[in-house]
């Protein structure tokens, strides 16, 4: 038996003595202090508290403290570690690690510098229970809690003890010892959700249009019972006031459905369109996103959230918005087209929405004498403008075309406050004006790089 104390003494010696030789860094304008240079702890079995009894396995922080680095112990039993001697098989494991606090305190303000601390390893309680001693770092940080510069380890069963509260029953975690379970964390794994996709609902006879955000379920994941989802819709990037309620969320307190959820292929929330409700309005942008959960502990936490790749416009488009017209020169028309991206449906006058161009002298609309089309479903119009010749002599040469719906009141849906369509800016260019690149009014000293002449 003595032996054997001693082999392992021996090995303990060795692997320690390397620690020794390590440095404990400076933690310079509180670098120490931030997220991403400590790595946190979390196991509450460090807690002085926790006994180890046969047939556990004990905690050993080769597997844990793998670098010597800033750690912050973030279990709830305390941050802090021990600076009293720790007997053998405390902390969850055999040789309990603890702080020889006598020479050199804990810092007290989150100004004072590195304290370096005689650590202890307790190796059945030989050496008044500092078997093994060396050297760890401790810093007080900004919001009250330490940071610790520990020592690599490299053989079990040792681990660092920290905080002195009831630690859950072994092989349990939480975040408080009223949430202990059997668990760990799981997050729902985003590659399970397809990508959002947002189509209009088919309701023909119904003006206003709803749309519907559809999301494909990965099809092993279609089967289980112990996932919730949850769809969101947002209006020109703000939530949406709508909310959809969970899809397959077990009912009466329970944990998990009876059944697989949601079964079918895909899961769908819709969005109406204005009306009493109010939820989206054309013109907005749309997005809808999806995320998901397991069920059976309250522990899980929500999946990564999956967004539709690119917004969805629900107005008219106008294209283009800017027109450069060349007069007296080909080509002599211009194209402009209305495209709904929602449809245009009859609305309770019996009607479908028309749209009048106002333009200004000199530009005319070709074979459309009113200057007015219909929109009617998702159909393109495209009206041809054109300038006359000579006309523009002397008047402005930035002008708008502007297309305005006639009859908005008879429209439950596109006659909402703040929907109008675009203008388009046109600049007509006089027979043989040249056209100057990169001129500037302003500044004689910067000359145009070339003149491009409008005449053929
Ligand atoms: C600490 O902060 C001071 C002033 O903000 C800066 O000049 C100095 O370079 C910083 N030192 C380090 C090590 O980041
Ligand atoms: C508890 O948490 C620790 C550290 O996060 C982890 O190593 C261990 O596997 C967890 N135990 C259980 C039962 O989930
Ligand atoms: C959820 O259920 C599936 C199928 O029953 C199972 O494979 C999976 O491990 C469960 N997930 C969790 C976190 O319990
Ligand atoms: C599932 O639970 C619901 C009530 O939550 C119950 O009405 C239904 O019969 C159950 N189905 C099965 C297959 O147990
Ligand atoms: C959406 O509109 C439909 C009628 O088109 C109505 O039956 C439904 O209740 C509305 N949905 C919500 C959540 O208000
Ligand atoms: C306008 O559209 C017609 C088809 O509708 C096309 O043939 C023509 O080339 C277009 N004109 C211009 C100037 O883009």
């Amino acid at each position: 038996m003595l032996r054997w104390y001693c082999f392992q003494c021996a090995i303990l010696v060795l692997e320690f003595a390397r620690a020794l030789s390590q440095q404990i860094p400076a933690c310079t304008n509180n670098t120490c202090c931030h997220k991403s240079s400590y790595t946190k702890l979390d196991n509450s079995r460090r807690s002085i508290q926790s006994q180890w009894k046969s047939g556990q396995t004990p905690l050993c922080d080769r597997d844990h403290v793998t670098v010597s680095g800033w750690y912050r112990f973030t279990s709830f039993v305390g941050g802090r570690m021990p600076t009293l001697k720790v007997n053998v098989n405390r902390c969850g494991t055999h040789y309990p690690i603890w702080l020889n606090d006598k020479k050199g305190a804990h810092p007290t303000s989150d100004t004072d510098g590195v304290a370096k601390i005689k650590a202890c390893i307790n190796v059945k309680e030989l050496r008044g229970g500092c078997y093994y001693r060396f050297k760890v770092g401790v810093k007080l940080c900004p919001g009250d809690f330490y940071v610790y510069y520990l020592q690599k380890i490299r053989s079990c069963y040792a681990a660092y003890c920290a905080g002195d509260g009831q630690p859950c029953p072994y092989g349990q975690n939480g975040t408080s010892l009223s949430t202990c379970s059997e668990v760990t964390p799981q997050k729902f794994p985003s590659l399970y959700l397809g990508y959002p996709k947002i189509s209009v609902k088919d309701e023909p006879e119904n003006e206003i249009v709803s749309l519907r955000c559809i999301v494909t379920i990965h099809e092993k994941v279609r089967q289980w019972k112990n996932v919730t989802y949850e769809i969101e819709w947002y209006t020109d990037g703000k939530r949406s006031k709508f909310t959809e309620i969970p899809f397959c969320k077990p009912q009466n307190g329970r944990n998990e459905n009876n059944v697989s959820c949601p079964r079918e292929k895909t899961i769908r929330s819709i969005l109406n369109g204005t009306g009493s409700l109010n939820y989206y309005k054309p013109g907005q942008r749309i997005t809808c996103k999806v995320k998901a959960k397991f069920t059976n502990n309250p522990l899980h936490p929500w999946s990564d959230t999956i967004a539709i790749q690119q917004p969805f416009f629900a107005g008219i488009n106008v294209t283009p918005t800017t027109l450069l017209i060349s007069e007296c020169k080909e080509p002599f028309f211009h194209n402009i087209t209305l495209t709904p991206t929602i449809p245009v449906r009859m609305n309770s006058m019996g009607t479908f929405l028309s749209v009048r161009f106002y333009l200004p002298n000199g530009l005319w609309l070709v074979n459309e004498k009113k200057c007015s089309v219909q929109l009617e479903g998702t159909n393109s119009v495209t009206v041809k403008v054109g300038a006359t010749c000579t006309t523009l002599y002397g008047s402005t040469k930035s002008s708008v075309i502007t297309p305005v719906i006639t009859n908005p009141r008879q429209s439950g849906f596109w006659g909402v406050m703040g929907f109008g369509l675009p203008t388009i800016w046109v600049t007509v260019l006089r027979k043989d004006q040249p056209l100057h690149k990169c001129l500037s009014v302003t500044d004689p000293h910067i000359r145009p790089l070339h003149t491009v002449s409008s005449s053929p």
